[in-house]
C-alpha cells in the first residue's frame, strides 16, 4: 500500500492505491496497516470540521480530543477510544460527503480494526440523528458545524429508525462516542499527540488480525 495522499492534494489517491480523482473518489477503501491510517489522520490538521463559537477546529485536533475524552470516560474500552480517534477519517477519504463519512470511514477501518470499531465509526452519524430525535436538549448543545450538516445527514431519525438504532448492540457506545464527538471541539485544548496513540492502535489491529 502506498502512502496516503495529503487531504489538500487536488489529485487525491485513495489509500488502497485506487485510481486518482479530482473530486470524491469512489469508495470503498480499506486501510491495510496502521501506519497508513495514522499517516492520513496526521495530515488532517488543515482540514476543518466543526465550528464552535466562531472558531473552526481541524480534524486532527478534534480526533485527538475525542480519543482523550473517551479514554477518560471509558478507560477500559480500547475499541471505543480508537473508534473516537478515527471516527472522522471518512471526511479525509471522501471530502465533502458529510452524509456518507461514517460509512466510508467504517469500510476503510473494518479490515484493520474489526467489526466493532467499524460499527461505532459508522454509527456516530446516526447517533447524532438519534439524539436529536430523542433528547430535547441535545440539539441546543450541538456545534454550529453539526447543526449545519444535520440536514445533509437526513435530519432527526424517524420513529422506525429510532427503534432500529436502539436495537443495535452498539447503540449505547455509539451515543457515548457522539457525546465525546460534540465535546471534542475546543480550539487550542492541549491533548496527547497522535504518536502517543499509535501503540494502542497497533495493539488493537494485531488483536483484530488474530
Ligand atoms: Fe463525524
Ligand atoms: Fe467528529
Amino acid at each position: 500500500m502506498s502512502a496516503a495522499a495529503s487531504p489538500d492534494s487536488p489529485d487525491r489517491r485513495p489509500p488502497d492505491g485506487g485510481a486518482a480523482t479530482s473530486g470524491a473518489p469512489t469508495p470503498p477503501f480499506a486501510f491495510a496497516d496502521v501506519e497508513t491510517l495514522l499517516a492520513l489522520v496526521s495530515t488532517s490538521d488543515t482540514v476543518a470540521d466543526g465550528v464552535v463559537g466562531g472558531d473552526v477546529i481541524d480534524v486532527l485536533s478534534h480526533s485527538l480530543q475525542c480519543a482523550d475524552i473517551l479514554e477518560t470516560w471509558h478507560p477500559h474500552d480500547e475499541e471505543l477510544v480508537v473508534a473516537g480517534l478515527v471516527h472522522d477519517v471518512g471526511h479525509l477519504l471522501v471530502p465533502g460527503d458529510a452524509d456518507g463519512h461514517g460509512r466510508h470511514g467504517a469500510d476503510a477501518v473494518r479490515p484493520l480494526l474489526g467489526e466493532r470499531v467499524a460499527a461505532l465509526v459508522e454509527l456516530h452519524v446516526a447517533a447524532k440523528r438519534y439524539l436529536v430525535a430523542t433528547d430535547a436538549g441535545y440539539r441546543r448543545r450541538l456545534s454550529h458545524g453539526s447543526i449545519r450538516t444535520l440536514e445533509l445527514q437526513g435530519g432527526p431519525l424517524h420513529e422506525a429508525e429510532v427503534a432500529a438504532f436502539e436495537a443495535s448492540p452498539h447503540a449505547a457506545d455509539a451515543v457515548a462516542l457522539r457525546h465525546a464527538d460534540e465535546a471534542a471541539k475546543v480550539p487550542g485544548r492541549r491533548v496527547a499527540p497522535l504518536e502517543d496513540w499509535a501503540p494502542l492502535v497497533v495493539d488493537l489491529a494485531n488483536r483484530s488480525a488474530g
